[in-house]
This record gives structure tokens, C-alpha cells and sequence, in this order.
């Protein structure tokens, strides 16, 4: 069976394509586009397909759109109800649903040779819940949470031998991801994008407002919960997008962020009991991307494993939605789903643009001695990353052992300077260095670093003692964990700063030629991409 997923209602279009039970590819369409984020979320955006990323999906497995048995598309026009019944103001919001409906349209024209009649819909979140609850092997508890999705927010279930039972959806107008959004706008930044910013900022705050969004946002005791309106302007003035970030806004986010926590925690628990105590909970929906929250449900919840989907945001769902048709549980091993290139093709691509290249004996080790140097090196191997994490694939490396890495890395990306960044760490030295879930390969929690390291790793080390880590498995990422050996050889870390390799505002890197890019343009000391390195000093005289 062949199923293609589709995102493409909300934001983050993407593609995924399913063959046999094995997930063959998935990508999301700003790889190719060069449009961040796909697209803005408005409603009239929803006609646009993901329809690169689609190509590319078939392509790679040697498929045309006439080969597919089903295509799977992540929103259900059918289950929508009134706009005022679900406190939605804009009136524009209905061109959503009449555009989704035509979705078997649209997609029949971006991919010709596919039949509409193979377009079937899947309910939102029934699709960011297969993203999670079938890339586990064991059966599992599931929580879903977003912004919105057809007519909810929110779905707790079981997965049982691959199928899903659903024990509780929350209806909008509650919506934890909205209320996130919501705040990511007040304070200046770019909505249903900006939210780990937000995150961020938050640890640098005081929850002076707790108090009062403890009375706001509730849980109901029976697995839902309640958000009532919230006056912003009433508790700190709005801060334009190039205002100055002051300790209000901190503390706001910090409010926000805490009683996220705790309401993800209490619904994390009525799950629990729910389900009937499964060992494993997995988590989806954009709101499972906030990795301080996930930490504590993993350190305070009553499960033993916590799972969350690498692209737990409506990327995602193209995934899910393909899972959820098929419906048994793939193992996700891998978050490297997207487009690689042989080492035939980098090298006429370094020909290409004339830039003086050298195939060493081994990149991983090339690579450690410019970090250890205090280097930053762009690392370019293998399949690009789904989902928003550079994970090893399109990484910018950087040693974290000099306090001014942070800076000299946002000043590389041209990001704000209270952006923490994050480590990659040996999967074997986590635990000297680290407390908190392990193994963590997607990046999706946060880890208190240990006192005595502290002053080790200062540049990953955040402004509350934690740091984001992706632990590297020799299994699953040998040529990453090669030069993190090579590297704790020659510095005694074992840790590395990973950021993702882009510069501001654009989609990551996603081909050799934009790797290239990046590295003409930014003050990176080596592109390593996949065996070949280019040297700074070398291809551009002094
Ligand atoms: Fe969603």
C-alpha cells in the first residue's frame, strides 16, 4: 500500500510517503520553496499544496502520482461546525473549509496523474496522534495539543495494538496553543512561529502572574480544560516586533509558561488513568514542541517513557495522517526523511562553483579540529532533517567550551541575543554531564547541566542552568558521533554546539548549492559536506 500524506491547511505544508509500512520520505515544502514556514496561516493560504515536496516524495521512491493507492490529507472538512460556535471571529475562515474541501482538486492538478478519488480526509488530530502513537512499537498513551484543529485543540487517547481510541477531545474556543500564540504575539513576535522564543524568555522571568492565569486556564478534572479571555494589554503594554524586550515581558512569559507546564502535567495524568496506565506516553500537536514542558511531564508525570514526535508540529500530520490510513505502528528511528545527495553529486556540485575542496581521510575527524580550534563549522551529510531541528544533518557546529560562542553563533544567524544554543552530546558521557531524559535524539526536552560542568560547556549552558540536548547513538548517527569522539579526544568535551544551519529568517538549508551559500555569505570556518571539506582560508583570500 502507498499512501502520500498531505499538510497543507494551516502552516508548515509538508509531505510524507508511506510505502508497506515503511516511511520512505517526508519533508516539509519550505526546503524547497525557500518560504519559511510554507506559508502564513490565513485562511486563504489553504489552497496552496505542498506540491514540491509531494513531487519530490514520489520521486525519490521512483513513483508517479498514479501509483499511489491513497492520499492522505490531515484536516476533515466534514467535522467543522459553525464559526461562532467555536468563538472563531474571522469570517474569512470559512474559505478554509470550501478550500480543503477541493483539496482532491487542488492536489490532482499540483501532481497530474493523480486521481481525486484517492484524496481521503483525516481528521487533524487524528493525524498528529498517528505521528506519535504509531512510530512507537508498544501500545501508548496519547496527547495532542495545538492550536486548533477542525473544531478542538486537544485529543487524549490509547493507541491498542495499533488502533486508536480516543477518551477525550477539548472543543475550541479552549486552546492552550492559542493561548501560547496569542502571548508569542503580544510580546513582539511572530505568531504560530516564534513560540520556543517565547519559551525561552520565560526562563529569564519572574511568574509574578501565576496567580491570576491559574484562574484563567484550568483544567476541568475530567481530562479538559477551560482558557477564558485574556486581556494582555492589562497585564504588560504590547511590545512591537523591534521594541525592547523588558523584565514584564519576561515575567508575562514566564506566568504563561509555568501554567502551561502544569496544566500539561494534570492532563498528562488524567491520560494516565484514562488509558489504563500504559508505561508509554507519546505527544504530538505544536504544543508538544515546548521542551521545558515535556521535561517536567517526563521527570513529574506517572509514565515511564515519554515519546514526542520530532515534527510534532502540523508538519507532522502529513506523516500521521499517511499512518493513520495504514494504521500499524511503524518504528521511527530516524528524523533524516528529507532529500541527501551521493557523493558523486556534492563533489560536481563543489566543481560547479569552483570552490577548492579536499576529500580528507576521515570529515568527522576534519571537523573536530576546527571546532577544537574554536572553529564553526557547517555540517552537511546525509538526508536532510524533518521536522524544525537540525539533528547532525544541516547542523552549524561550534565549540562550547568559549563563553562567546552564543554570541558569535546568534550573531552568525542574526538571532536575538537571549537565544540559548544547544548541545549534541555522546549518548555514553550524557549522563556525567546531564540530568533528565535520556535517550533524547530529537531535541525535545530540556536538561538541567550538572554544577560541575557548568562552567565547562558555558556557551550551552542557558541563563537557568539547563541546556537543550540531542544525545548521539553510534547506532543511529555514527559519522555525528565520530566527530564528537574526535573532538572530546582533543578537548576532553564530549559535547559540541548545535544550531541549525541557516541564516535569519530562511528555511534551513536544504541542498548542496544553499549550503554553499551559507557559507559564502557568513563567517564559517569550514563547510563540511558530506566527505569533503572547504576551508575558509582557502576559498576566500585574506
Ligand atoms: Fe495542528
Amino acid at each position: 500500500m502507498r499512501v502520500l500524506g498531505i499538510n497543507a491547511i494551516f502552516h508548515d505544508p509538508a509531505a510524507a510517503l508511506v510505502v508497506d509500512g515503511r516511511v520512505v520520505a517526508a519533508a516539509e515544502e519550505e526546503r524547497f520553496s525557500r518560504r519559511k514556514h510554507g506559508k502564513r496561516p490565513v485562511p486563504f493560504a489553504a489552497w496552496e499544496q505542498p506540491e514540491l515536496a509531494a513531487a519530490w516524495c514520489l520521486r525519490s521512491a521512483g513513483l508517479g502520482p498514479g501509483d499511489i493507492d491513497a492520499v492522505a490529507y490531515s484536516f476533515d472538512p466534514g467535522l467543522t461546525r459553525d464559526l461562532a460556535t467555536m468563538g472563531v471571529t474571522d469570517p474569512s475562515d470559512a474559505m478554509r473549509v470550501d478550500y480543503a474541501r477541493r483539496a482532491p482538486q487542488f492536489l490532482a492538478t499540483a501532481l497530474p496523474g493523480l486521481d481525486p478519488e484517492r484524496v481521503r480526509f483525516v481528521p487533524h488530530h487524528v493525524a498528529h496522534a498517528a505521528s506519535a502513537g504509531l512510530s512507537v512499537p508498544e501500545d501508548n498513551a496519547v496527547l495532542v495539543l495545538d492550536g486548533r484543529g477542525e473544531v478542538a485543540s486537544h485529543l487524549a487517547g490509547v493507541y491498542r495494538g495499533g488502533e486508536l481510541t480516543t477518551l477525550r477531545t477539548q472543543e475550541l474556543p479552549h486552546s492552550l496553543g492559542l493561548l501560547y500564540e496569542d502571548l508569542t504575539r503580544h510580546l513582539g513576535f511572530l505568531h504560530s512561529s516564534d513560540e520556543y522564543k517565547v519559551m525561552a524568555l520565560a526562563s529569564y522571568g519572574q511568574p509574578r502572574f501565576l496567580d491570576m492565569f491559574r484562574e484563567l486556564v484550568r483544567p476541568t478534572g475530567d481530562g479538559g480544560f477551560v482558557v477564558e479571555r485574556i486581556d494582555w494589554a492589562a497585564l504588560t503594554k504590547p511590545r512591537h516586533a523591534d521594541g525592547e524586550i523588558n523584565d514584564d515581558h519576561a515575567d508575562l512569559a514566564a506566568s504563561v509558561q509555568t501554567r502551561l507546564e502544569e496544566v500539561m502535567l494534570d492532563l498528562a495524568r488524567w491520560t494516565y488513568d484514562a488509558a489504563g496506565g500504559p508505561k508509554t506516553l507519546t505527544m504530538a500537536g505544536g504544543t508538544a514542541l515546548n521542551c521545558v514542558a515535556n521535561a517536567r511531564i517526563a521527570a513529574e508525570g506517572p509514565f515511564e517513557r515519554v515519546w514526542v514526535q520530532p515534527a510534532a508540529g502540523d508538519s507532522g500530520t502529513a506523516l500521521g495522517a499517511a499512518l493513520a490510513l495504514g494504521s500499524a505502528p511503524v518504528e521511527f528511528t530516524t528524523a533524516a526523511l528529507g532529500r541527501g545527495w551521493s557523493d558523486e553529486e556534492l563533489e560536481a556540485e563543489l566543481r560547479r562553483a569552483a570552490l577548492p575542496y579536499t576529500r580528507p581521510e576521515s570529515i568527522a575527524a576534519e571537523a573536530a579540529r576546527v571546532l577544537a580550534g574554536n572553529g564553526i563549522v557547517a555540517w552537511y551529510q546525509g538526508r536532510s532533517e524533518y521536522g524544525p531541528r537540525a539533528l547532525g544533518h544541516r547542523s552549524l557546529l561550534a565549540h562550547p567550551g568559549d563563553a562567546d560562542t552564543q554570541r558569535r553563533m546568534n550573531d552568525v544567524k542574526g538571532r536575538e541575543q537571549f537565544r540559548p544554543i544547544a548541545p549534541m552530546v555522546r549518548a555514553e558521557r550524557f549522563a556525567e554531564i546531564f540530568e533528565g531524559v535520556c535517550p533524547s535524539p530529537y531535541m525535545l526536552f530540556v536538561h538541567r547541566v550538572r554544577p560541575e560542568w557548568r562552567d565547562r560547556i558555558p556557551a550551552v549552558t542557558h541563563v537557568d542552568g539547563t541546556a537543550r540536548v540531542q544525545t548521539v547513538h553510534t547506532e543511529t548517527e555514527p559519522l555525528v558521533a565520530a566527530m564528537l569522539a574526535e573532538f572530546d579526544r582533543l578537548t576532553g568535551l564530549p559535547v559540541v554546539v548545535n544550531t541549525s544551519l541557516n541564516t535569519a529568517g530562511r528555511p534551513m538549508v536544504d541542498t548542496p548549492r544553499e549550503a554553499m551559500e551559507l557559507f559564502g555569505s557568513a563567517p564559517v570556518d569550514l563547510l563540511a559536506m558530506g566527505p569533503f571539506a572547504v576551508h575558509r582560508t582557502k576559498a576566500f583570500a585574506a
